[in-house]
């Protein structure tokens, strides 16, 4: 059984697609192990609640300096022993030390198809804003392993999304999330429980 521990930081959107696809039977031998949040605010923890998973806040609100949340982080994860780190709309940069004890364990979602549009600055309703001001006609989402650099891991999976007349970043952020984010993080997490990716 793929022990999963998913960190988020916002609405949750992302979370909830790998819910539905554990009731669904497309995840297979796994489980949410814990959700993790740097937000107290965060609806996805509403959602983790709801599902009756181990939902915890860890914010760096709560600690003198980086360090002390960084090592308070690792903490928290290394706690539910996961597999598998799922950064599902994690707004924060992953320290070096838990990216040395989750080495190849660690995926992100990441709303563009990388190499376009992604690294420092670029997250969130920002990388559709980017998107639409360069004026590219298709877009996606991309499924990484993560490294020490910022959206630089090996690629494990992308989903083309054509970008509409008229698109706002709101209108295009749903359009990717709803055709490639909600699709293929779950498929990933999927083969990762089945062993079609190896992991570690
Ligand atoms: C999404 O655009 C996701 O691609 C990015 O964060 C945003 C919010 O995700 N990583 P969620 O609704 O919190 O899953």
């Amino acid at each position: 059984m793929l022990r999963i521990a998913v960190c988020v930081s916002g609405g949750g959107t992302n979370l909830g697609a790998i819910y539905d696809a554990l009731d669904s039977g497309i995840i297979k031998d796994a489980q949410i192990v814990r959700v993790i949040s740097n937000n107290q605010g965060a609806y996805a923890l509403e959602r983790a609640k709801a599902h009756g998973s181990d939902a915890i806040c860890v914010s760096p609100k709560n600690f003198e300096n980086r360090d002390l949340f960084n090592a308070a982080l690792l903490d928290a994860l290394a706690e539910c022993k996961p597999d598998l780190v799922v950064l599902a709309g994690f707004l924060v940069n992953v320290p070096e030390c838990i990216i040395n004890a989750f080495t190849n364990r660690i995926i992100n979602i990441h709303p563009s198809l990388i190499p376009s549009f992604c690294g420092k600055g670029y997250y969130g309703l920002k990388v559709h804003e980017g998107v639409l001001s360069r004026g590219v006609k298709v877009t996606g989402a991309t499924v990484h392993f993560v490294d020490a650099g910022i959206d630089t891991g090996k690629i494990l999976s992308q989903k083309a999304v054509y970008v509409e007349d008229g698109d706002t970043p709101e209108v295009l952020q749903r359009r990717v999330m709803e055709q490639a984010e909600w699709i293929i993080l779950p498929d990933v997490i999927s083969k990762i429980a089945s062993g079609d990716i190896k992991i570690g």
